[in-house]
């Protein structure tokens, strides 16, 4: 028998083969990393360990999803961030992360809505329960927080209500009794907003919207701020599993290359087409974060560093939910879809919403702009309006 790779059969030369391609290769696009195995040298470097900056196993990290992590943590000015396949599995993540049998977490009524399920269908039947608070209530927070509150979430803007949130407020009150926040930070793609600066101790984004910028991945990130943080999610991302794959982390490391620019560009169309808006007279209120019919307008122009591409309108009160309903169907750009912050317009109406206030009795519409023209999907709005009149 001998170990010459030219000599062996080829069904062994198929896995151990005679030569291999120099990866002597600096493109300036990231290389995209698959393994689920990593090899050692010596059995006493054989480790299955999560921490550190040595790869062990696939689920730990590979060059490509630790890129995408390392340049989300310096983004939003983290100490560690964990890449998790989905936005809603950030979620996830940071609930089991910090709950167990008997604690209890608050949660802004107008979280994302699948945050919201998550604690009555799934978190209720672990123990865990989960009050949803008015986004606007700031430091008034203090009042929800009981002895056995391990977390409370923000998202700021709120989903769909826009109702931008006192997050400094809801911190200092938070961290008086010892509870750490969690930040739902995905409308300001993790750098609109600056959650660490302004005290979060746990930040997630779906980098499904703006990193990835093009409708066709989905990813999440939970971001972490102190080391207690480290701890809890690292560990637990590990017992979960929440692996990703290297070419879905591949197209979010390209969409951060252009993610500026979008951005630049988002806002100001979602800013254009919004103040058309406001001034038609089928309009009630634009909720706009930098618009002062948004709740919370004054916090944004406070505390962020820019808008969005996402933005509701409210109709007049004289609209029936039959009315929006044959609005958003005679739009042609603005095509009816969930989610945001890709390229192309969206639009989506909602049934009243579950919030103890500002429900708009089914006469919300969601707009998400594109990077069309500004000017053509004004001319597409105003020819919708038109039919409804
Ligand atoms: C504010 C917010 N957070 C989280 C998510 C969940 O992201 P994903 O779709 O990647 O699970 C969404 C998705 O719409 C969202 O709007």
């Amino acid at each position: 028998m001998t170990d010459d790779a030219t000599t062996q059969h080829w069904r062994t030369r198929l896995l151990h083969p005679a030569a291999t391609a120099s990866k002597d290769f600096h493109a300036l696009a990231p290389a995209v990393h698959r393994g689920s195995t990593v090899v050692f040298d010596r059995l006493a470097d054989a480790r299955d360990d999560w921490r550190g900056d040595a790869y062990s196993y696939g689920l730990y990290g590979t060059p490509t999803t630790r890129e995408l992590a390392l340049r989300i943590a310096d983004l939003e000015g983290a100490l560690a961030s964990f890449v998790v396949p989905g936005g809603q599995a950030a979620i996830a993540l940071v609930y089991l992360a910090h709950c167990r049998a008997g604690d209890h977490a608050l949660v802004p009524e107008s979280a994302y809505r699948p945050n919201r399920e998550l604690s009555e269908k799934l978190l209720a039947g672990l123990g865990i329960t989960v009050d949803a608070y008015d986004p606007l209530v700031g430091s008034g927070v203090a009042a929800l927080i009981q002895p056995n509150t391990r977390l409370v979430w923000c998202e700021s803007p709120g989903s769909i209500t826009m109702e931008v949130q006192d997050v400094p407020a809801i911190v200092e009150a938070a961290h008086a009794a010892g509870v750490p926040v969690a930040l739902d930070n995905t409308y300001a793609a993790g750098v609109l907003f600056d959650g660490f600066a302004h005290g979060v101790d746990i930040s997630m984004q779906a980098l499904t919207k703006y990193v990835g910028g093009h409708s066709d991945l989905l990813l999440g990130t939970v971001s972490v701020g102190t080391a207690e943080a480290y701890d809890r999610v690292g560990a637990t991302h590990r017992l979960l599993g929440l692996s990703v794959s290297p070419d879905d982390c591949a197209l979010a490391l390209r969409g951060l290359e252009t993610l500026a620019v979008r951005l630049d560009r988002l806002e100001a169309t979602a800013l254009e087409v919004a103040r058309w808006l406001k001034a038609q007279p089928e309009v009630e209120l634009v909720l706009h974060p930098a618009l002062p019919d948004c709740p919370g307008h004054e916090v944004w122009r406070r505390d962020f560093t820019g808008s969005a591409s996402v933005f509701s309108i409210v109709f007049r009160s004289d609209w029936s939910a039959a009315r929006v309903t044959r609005f958003v169907e005679a739009l042609r750009l603005f095509r009816l879809g969930f989610s945001w912050g890709g390229t192309h317009s969206l639009v989506m109406a909602y049934p009243p919403l579950p919030r103890a206030q500002r429900g708009y009795e089914g006469r919300l519409v969601r707009l998400n702009v594109g990077l069309e023209e500004p000017a053509d999907l004004i001319a597409d709005i105003h020819r919708a309006l038109t039919e409804m009149s």
